[in-house]
């Protein structure tokens, strides 16, 4: 039987993401349309949601929370703080909210629903597809059967990872929720580079899209590491020899890893921003906010460990 069997889940904000977590429960039998309620401002997207799911879609967010088991924001940052306060007040203890607003820390989201059983989120784009990496850590007080619920609710977005510690899902943010940004760049860059070294766009596109995808695939079917792969069609004095000297010298690795450290610092300081303006004390004693000063103290890594992963 499933974690969410009998559950019903409600979704804050009916907008892409959730959209895809509706589609992904129902489409693994995890909950009936008559489980999902979902709220949401505009009527024509009530409308579309209903048509195409038959799920119950609602005006006012608190009819949505109101006897809900699981309950997800899927909110932009901007709008969750007032969402949370025509919250506040109305959660039971036996409610789990399961948030996958970007940046929103565990301290922003109970002080502001004044509810302690709350999961952080953070998933990628091709959740939409139902291929998404959500990286997720539970409050203390969630319990393990409010474990499996969250568990099961984001597999419908792909594959879940809890981790036990929530700097985990900061620096997953600047990794995995940003990272189809750096690879739809790389992409983009590679179609163009075909285009330019003759190629009709289509034929660029799809020569890019199918090496990515492959060299993907092989990576995971031989669970090598990347550099023993690259070796491999390394050969002395050829092709890719020449094409990795270019990208060396282009600082490539340097670059990726100030855009994955830019990324998390932007992140803390959207927390930092959410936590301020609830009157909250912003603390980083425990997480940096420039990353050359904690990479050299290594004050930035968590001290747990990042705990399971399962897949879709
Ligand atoms: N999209 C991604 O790939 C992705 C990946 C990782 C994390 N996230 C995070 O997930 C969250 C949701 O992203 P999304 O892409 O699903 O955004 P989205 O499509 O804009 O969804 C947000 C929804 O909230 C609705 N909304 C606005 N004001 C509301 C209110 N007062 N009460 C209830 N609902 C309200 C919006 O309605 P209107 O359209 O009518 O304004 C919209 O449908 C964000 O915090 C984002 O950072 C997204």
């Amino acid at each position: 039987m499933s974690p969410l069997s009998n559950r019903t889940v409600a979704t804050i904000g009916s907008g892409v993401m959730a959209e895809a977590i509706i589609a992904g429960l129902l489409r693994g039998k995890l909950v009936g349309p008559d489980q999902i309620v979902g709220s949401e401002p505009r009527a024509e997207r009530r409308e579309e949601l209903s048509r195409q799911y038959g799920v119950r879609m609602v005006a006012a967010n608190a009819e949505a929370v109101s006897g809900a088991d699981v309950i997800l924001l899927s909110l932009k940052p901007q709008t969750l703080t007032k969402v949370g306060h025509e919250l506040a007040g109305r959660l039971q203890p036996n409610q789990l909210v399961v948030s996958i607003v970007a940046g929103a820390t565990c301290k922003v989201l109970t002080s502001l629903l004044d509810h302690r059983q709350v999961v952080r989120s953070m998933p990628n784009t091709p959740a939409q597809i139902g291929r998404g990496i959500t990286v997720w850590y539970p409050t203390p007080e969630v319990t393990e059967e409010q474990c499996d619920q969250a568990r099961v609710l984001l597999r419908a977005l792909g594959t879940e990872m809890q981790v036990e510690d929530e700097h985990f899902v900061e620096m997953a943010t600047a990794v995995s929720g940003t990272g189809p940004a750096y690879v739809f760049l790389v992409m983009e860059a590679l179609i163009d580079a075909a285009v330019h070294l003759g190629f009709p766009r289509h034929i660029a596109h799809d020569l890019v899209i199918e090496t990515l995808e492959g060299s993907t695939a092989f990576a995971k079917a031989t669970a090598q590491h990347p550099a023993v792969l690259r070796n491999m069609v390394t050969s002395p004095g050829g092709t890719s020899a020449a094409a990795i000297h270019e990208l060396e010298s282009g600082r490539l690795r340097t670059v990726l890893s100030d855009a994955v450290w830019a990324s998390y610092r932007r992140t803390l300081e959207l927390g930092n921003d959410l936590e301020k303006g609830l009157g909250l004390n912003a603390d980083q004693s425990d997480g940096p906010t420039d990353g050359t000063a904690a990479m050299a103290t290594g004050g930035a890594r968590p001290k747990a460990r990042a705990a399971r992963r399962t897949g879709s």
